[in-house]
């Protein structure tokens, strides 16, 4: 049973403490705000870190609790990172190395609000879209498509990509799907884990960690 590193750093929590921070400034009255996120929905994303791609198949279901982030490594592993708003998550393969890492944050996953806040900086062109774009506290800058209003792009500080190929709402995995391996249950947790984690690093919930992976 081998271990994995989570995409998790420390640094990253630090820098989340500020996220949902009352002094952020907020937009000006009259600014357009980002629709908040539909309660089920499935994306495929393409993500790019300085050329490393990956597709990501996003299940964000708030209304189970849960989120779930299948990572297609281009040409490399197939990983499952798998998140209960009860703040449990696992991290794993469902090949024959049977990797799975488990982890607990003390809160659970993004909220459909969580782009609350978020300061608008007008509209822009990305991917052929014209969209509105906001920040939140110098951590991501999110482009929604002007008339859909769907996300079409994402960009973190660190220059990680997100890119919208698909936005079905109301789209929702069949249960049977959000069951973890059985190798993720008894193994005695690695130096580190259980994380005993802020509100705030929660932030790395849902699809911000698993697109994150730094
Ligand atoms: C990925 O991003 C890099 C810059 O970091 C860029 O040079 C490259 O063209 C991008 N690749 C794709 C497939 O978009
Ligand atoms: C959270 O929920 C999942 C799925 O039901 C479960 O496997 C896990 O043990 C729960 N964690 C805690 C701390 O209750």
């Amino acid at each position: 049973m081998a271990s994995l590193t989570r995409p998790i750093s420390i640094s990253i929590s630090i820098l989340l403490l500020f996220f949902f921070s009352p002094l952020i400034k907020s937009s000006r009255e009259g600014d357009p705000t980002p629709a908040p996120w539909p309660h089920q929905f499935h994306a495929i994303l393409f993500m790019n870190y300085s050329g490393t791609l990956q597709k990501i198949d996003l299940w964000y279901d708030w209304t189970n609790g849960r989120n779930f982030n299948i990572i297609q490594h281009q040409l490399g592993k197939l990983m499952y990172d798998l998140e209960w708003n009860n703040g449990t998550s696992f991290f794993y393969t469902l090949d024959s190395n049977k990797e799975c890492s488990t982890a607990h944050l003390e809160v659970g996953i993004l909220r459909p609000n969580w782009l609350d806040g978020a300061n608008y900086l007008g509209q822009r062109h990305v991917d052929g879209f014209l969209c509105n774009v906001w920040e939140k506290v110098d951590f991501i800058w999110y482009y929604e498509d002007v008339i859909t209003k769907r996300p079409v792009y994402w960009v973190f500080y660190t220059g990680r990509e997100a890119h919208v190929m698909t936005f079905e709402v109301g789209a929702a995995l069949e249960d049977a799907k959000w069951q973890a391996p059985v190798y993720c249950f008894g193994n005695i947790p690695e130096a580190g884990y259980p994380i005993s984690a802020t509100s705030r690093e929660n932030l790395l919930g849902g699809v911000l960690r698993g697109s994150l992976a730094l």
